[in-house]
C-alpha cells in the first residue's frame, strides 16, 4: 500500500489516501494546540508518542469487542485507518469533576462523580465546538433517530475498558472525548484518536496530570508526561 496524496490537515494529524479507497494513511503531527486550535506549538516527538499510545489502546479496544477504524500501525507516526464519514460530534466521558464540567457547575476538581457522564459537543471551529443535546442533534440531521442511544452505550463501553486499561498504569482517567465514523455499510464505530490528547488521566496516588493539561496550564513538559504514560501502558500490557 502507498502513502497518496494529501486529504485533509487537522491539528495534530494529516491524512492522506491510498492506492486502496477504504483506507486512510493517518500521519501524527509534531504539534500541539489549546483554546481550539488557537494556540499552536511544534513539540518535538509528539507525533510518534500519540500514535503509539493509540495504537495501544485502539488494539485493546478492537480486541474487546468495540468496532474501530484502526487497521495497523505503520511506522512510529503513522497508522492505517478505514475511511469514514466523522459523525461530527465530540462525545465527551466524565468519571470526575475537571475542566468545562467543573467550571460550569462549580465541583471541586477530581470530585468524583457517582455515575459517568455523557456529554456531546458539535463540532465546529467557527461556532466553538457548542454543547448539543439529543434533539438539537436531530434537528440539526447530526445524528438519526436511535444513534444517541448507540453512541451513548457505545461511549460507556468503551469508558469501562479505558478505565480499567489506564488503572493497571496507575493512572485515574478523569474524563476523554471520542469520536464516531459511519462506515459505508452505515454501521457506527470508533474513530479518531485517543491519547492524553484527548483523555484527562491523573496518577493514582500523587493526583499529578498526565495528560494535555501540562500543555494548556504551562505546568510540564507535554513529551516527558505522554512518554510515561506510553512506558507505563508498555510496562503493564495487558490483559484488559
Ligand atoms: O474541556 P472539557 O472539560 O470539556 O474536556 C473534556 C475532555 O474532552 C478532556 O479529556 C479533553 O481533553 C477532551 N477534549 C478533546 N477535544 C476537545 C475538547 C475536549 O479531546 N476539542
Amino acid at each position: 500500500m502507498n502513502k497518496g496524496t494529501l486529504i485533509k490537515e487537522g491539528k495534530a494529524k494529516r491524512l492522506y489516501n491510498t492506492d486502496q479507497p477504504e483506507y486512510v494513511w493517518v500521519e501524527y503531527m509534531d504539534q500541539a494546540t489549546a483554546l481550539n486550535g488557537k494556540r499552536k506549538e511544534r513539540v518535538v516527538g509528539k507525533g510518534p508518542l500519540n500514535n503509539q499510545i493509540d495504537c495501544l489502546l485502539f488494539t485493546m479496544l478492537q480486541r474487546n469487542g468495540i468496532q474501530t477504524d484502526f487497521v495497523k500501525q505503520l511506522s512510529a507516526n503513522e497508522q492505517l485507518n478505514k475511511v469514514v464519514t466523522i459523525i461530527p460530534l465530540e462525545v465527551v466521558v466524565r468519571n470526575a469533576a475537571s475542566g468545562s464540567f467543573q467550571e460550569k457547575f462549580a465541583v471541586p476538581y477530581l470530585e468524583k462523580l457517582p455515575q459517568p457522564v455523557v456529554e456531546y459537543f458539535y463540532k465546529s471551529d467557527e461556532l466553538d465546538d457548542p454543547v448539543i443535546n439529543t434533539s438539537q442533534a436531530l434537528a440539526l440531521g447530526i445524528i438519526q433517530p436511535g444513534e444517541s442511544e448507540t453512541l451513548q452505550q457505545r461511549a460507556l463501553q468503551i469508558n469501562k475498558l479505558l478505565q480499567a486499561r489506564f488503572a493497571k498504569a496507575n493512572l485515574q482517567l478523569v474524563d476523554f472525548k471520542v469520536e464516531f465514523g459511519k462506515t459505508t455499510s452505515d454501521e457506527i464505530i470508533l474513530a479518531d484518536e485517543i491519547s492524553p490528547d484527548s483523555c484527562r488521566l491523573v496518577d493514582i496516588d500523587s493526583q499529578k496530570s498526565f495528560d494535555k493539561d501540562v500543555f494548556r496550564k504551562r505546568t510540564g513538559q507535554l513529551v516527558d508526561v505522554y512518554q510515561e504514560v506510553l512506558q507505563r501502558l508498555i510496562d503493564s500490557q495487558e490483559d484488559v
